[in-house]
């Protein structure tokens, strides 16, 4: 299409993640360590979110600029308070093709029982939940907070019965910590609609302790299902999708690789994010964000704030995942931001 943005790579602007609170639940080991995310750790005043208000206007910009999915993010989204009532708001936007946003949302699926049929009501389409073992003690141990495998499944049961699919299960594999899950849950989720998918650990924020070595790369975890079960490649559903697809030979359904490590897909990256209190990154490594809430609070107008995010767009140049090297230090580290605040 004519008109839409292209960054400085000949990327378009096509997926816009929006971070709804830098709160969660669950303290993830590799998201959101127990030893920095303790009693004392300052989250963000609630003056400082942007209101359903802010973020349904910033989001009707970014659509007006050629936006197509909007996926919402935390933290744990479904730990906004009326979240539904975000959602509807959002799914009254018109893409620009006339194509219907994709609106979908990423959760831990510790209240997705209880509210999957208001988020369904509400006009959401779908949801991504993260779970990253069957093993109740593994998974235990990389919550950290004691939520139960069961409770998990029963989530993903319930969305699956209101209509929130096709649902994707996304495992983060950390080495010496869930690997010996990857069969397990490639076992478990096959034959079904559910579509699992295995995210490399990645090196975001600073607070993690990433290193290389408890890296499984994605071309291991394809050898270790494949000798079991064998798998095909399958060709992406769009250009700058994440994941790599495989599917069962024996038509028992298809997986996805997340391999942001090991195989970079920056190249066709076409995603901006939304932090909570309101800042644009282009890259889920930046370490600042151009802040758009002042912009709205200053009481600037839809134009002025459109070329702002025109001018961002085009100035665009982030390819983080590429640069990087084996070298653990990263290019940034220290001052990245964490993924609890930007949004997986
Ligand atoms: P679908 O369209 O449903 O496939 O969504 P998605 O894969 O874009 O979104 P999802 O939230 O499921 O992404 C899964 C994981 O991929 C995230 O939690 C991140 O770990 C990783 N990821 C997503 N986008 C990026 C990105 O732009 N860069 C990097 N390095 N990792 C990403
Ligand atoms: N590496 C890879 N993925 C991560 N996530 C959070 N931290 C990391 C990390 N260090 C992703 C997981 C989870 C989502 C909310 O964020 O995919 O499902
Ligand atoms: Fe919470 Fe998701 Fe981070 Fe785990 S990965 S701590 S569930 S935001
Ligand atoms: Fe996009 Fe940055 Fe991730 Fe590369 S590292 S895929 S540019 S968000």
């Amino acid at each position: 299409p004519t008109g839409l943005l292209a960054d400085r790579l000949a990327r378009p602007l096509h997926d816009l993640r929006i971070s709804v609170t830098d709160r969660c639940n669950f303290r993830c080991v590799y998201c959101m360590p127990k030893a920095v995310f303790d009693n004392d750790y300052q989250y963000l005043p609630h003056t400082s979110l942007l209101s359903f208000e802010e973020i349904t206007r910033i989001a009707q910009l970014f659509i007006a600029h050629g936006v197509e999915k909007i996926r919402l993010t935390g933290g744990e989204p479904l730990l906004r308070k009326n979240i539904e009532r975000l959602i509807g708001m959002l799914a009254e936007l018109k893409t620009v093709s006339g194509k219907p946003l994709d609106l979908t949302l990423t959760t831990n699926a510790s209240l997705l029982a209880r509210k999957a049929q208001s988020l369904k009501d509400a006009g959401l389409q779908r949801v991504t939940v993260s779970l990253d073992a069957l093993d109740n003690a593994t998974f235990q141990r990389m919550n950290d907070v004691d939520f139960k495998v069961d409770d998990v499944l029963k989530g993903i049961d319930v969305a699956h019965q209101v209509g929130l699919g096709p649902i994707k299960i996304n495992m983060v594999v950390k080495g010496g910590m869930n690997d010996q899950q990857i069969l397990p849950m490639a076992r478990h989720f096959k034959d079904t609609s559910y579509i699992l998918r295995f995210i490399e650990y990645m090196d975001v924020g600073a607070s993690n302790g990433w290193k290389m070595d408890e890296v499984i790369p994605s071309s291991e975890v394809v050898r270790r299902i494949g000798a079991e079960l064998p798998l095909v490649p399958v060709a992406a559903n769009y250009s700058g999708e994440t994941a790599s697809r495989w599917r069962y030979a024996d038509g028992g359904g298809e997986i996805g690789l997340i391999s942001s490590v090991t195989q970079a897909f920056c190249s066709d990256c076409s995603r901006a994010r939304l932090s909570t209190e309101g800042k644009v990154y282009t890259c889920l490594f930046a370490s600042s964000g151009y802040d758009l809430r002042a912009l709205l609070r200053e009481g600037r107008t839809d134009a002025e704030i459109s070329t702002a995010l025109a001018h961002l767009w085009r100035a665009r140049s982030d390819r983080y995942s590429e640069l990087r090297t084996n070298d653990t230090d990263g290019l940034a580290r220290g001052a990245k931001v964490e993924m609890s605040y930007i949004g997986g």
